[in-house]
């Protein structure tokens, strides 16, 4: 297991204008899931930010208290850089003004009536799933091989940073509200079915876009790359079950070795692009690997 990283906020921008709309190898499934996400970010982020700043001031451990602000800098440029994007789906029919609304209704309810305690176990559950995406995203070579390449590295820097600082909502909620084991599993079952809720017809309004909700095979291949028996979801499920156990804590389940490579490469010129290059290229170099050692 690579060490543990520390938590760097980045500037990083990235220029989307020119992305297409379905930039994840044409396949529609493949870039409305990860378009999906990208809508919800800004305001799910600007929600975990709220969650632990509720409680950053009965924080004392001084490792801590710098872990919570340059999260909430991670956290705010993620925003940042997922509106612009955002405002390109927008121009390309996609009702991001109305599923952002509807996301701020929900979040807005919870905050208005669910206790403290509750809107953080609920983030540090949804930062779990955020890291375990992450992970994924940079464990498999098969996600955004035929990507445009800005938007593999937008998604890369993205996980990178999930990585950095998924202890940190977990760490304020053990140590600021004296945690609970029931609390934060309820917490991550919780954030499991709001996610589906959430953004299952945010998916489905995106598939009517270019017409392909009305090509079912091409739907059920897709979901099944997410779902199915080796599907990107599915290999995730282990890290993801890990939450489960009595005494976990997020670094148990380790740190990718793509995330040394990147930081290696992007620690060179600050380039991102270049970074999601050099972990594209290990992965494909693996995959050669394996196709040899058949
Ligand atoms: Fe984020
Ligand atoms: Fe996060």
């Amino acid at each position: 297991m690579s060490k543990i990283p520390s938590i760097q906020p980045r500037k990083t921008s990235f220029d989307v204008s020119n992305v297409k709309p379905l930039w994840n190898g044409g396949d529609a499934v493949m870039t409305r899931f990860f378009d999906a996400l990208s809508v919800n970010f800004p305001d799910g982020e600007r929600f975990f930010i709220q969650s632990v700043r509720n409680y950053q001031d009965d924080i004392s451990d001084p490792k801590l208290r710098q872990d919570i602000r340059d999260f909430i800098r991670q956290e705010a440029q993620h925003g940042i850089v997922h509106d612009k994007f955002n405002e390109i789906m927008e121009k390309q029919g996609v009702s991001v003004d109305k599923i952002v609304k509807n996301t701020q209704t929900y979040l807005g309810f919870f905050q208005k009536y669910m206790p403290k305690k509750h809107q953080l176990a609920l983030t540090a559950a949804l930062e779990h799933f955020t890291a375990t995406l992450g992970e994924g995203i940079l464990e498999n070579e098969a996600v955004f091989k035929d990507a445009d390449p800005i938007m593999r590295a937008l998604f890369m820097w993205h996980a990178i940073e999930e990585v950095e600082h998924k202890a940190v909502a977990f760490d304020v909620y053990e140590e600021a509200t004296g945690g609970g084991y029931v609390t934060r599993v309820v917490a991550l079952l919780s954030a499991t079915v709001m996610v589906h809720v959430l953004l299952s017809p945010v998916f489905w309004h995106m598939l009517k876009i270019d017409g392909s909700n009305r090509q079912p095979l091409k739907i059920a291949r897709g979901l099944n790359r997410f779902y199915g028996r080796k599907g990107f979801l599915t290999r995730m499920l282990p890290t993801y079950l890990a939450w489960f156990k009595p005494g976990f804590h997020p670094w148990d389940t380790g740190i990718p070795k793509e995330v040394d490579l990147w930081l290696k490469e992007y620690n060179k010129q600050q380039d991102p692009l270049a970074a999601s290059e050099a972990v594209l290229g290990r992965l494909n170099q693996d995959t050669l690997e394996q196709s040899h050692a058949a």
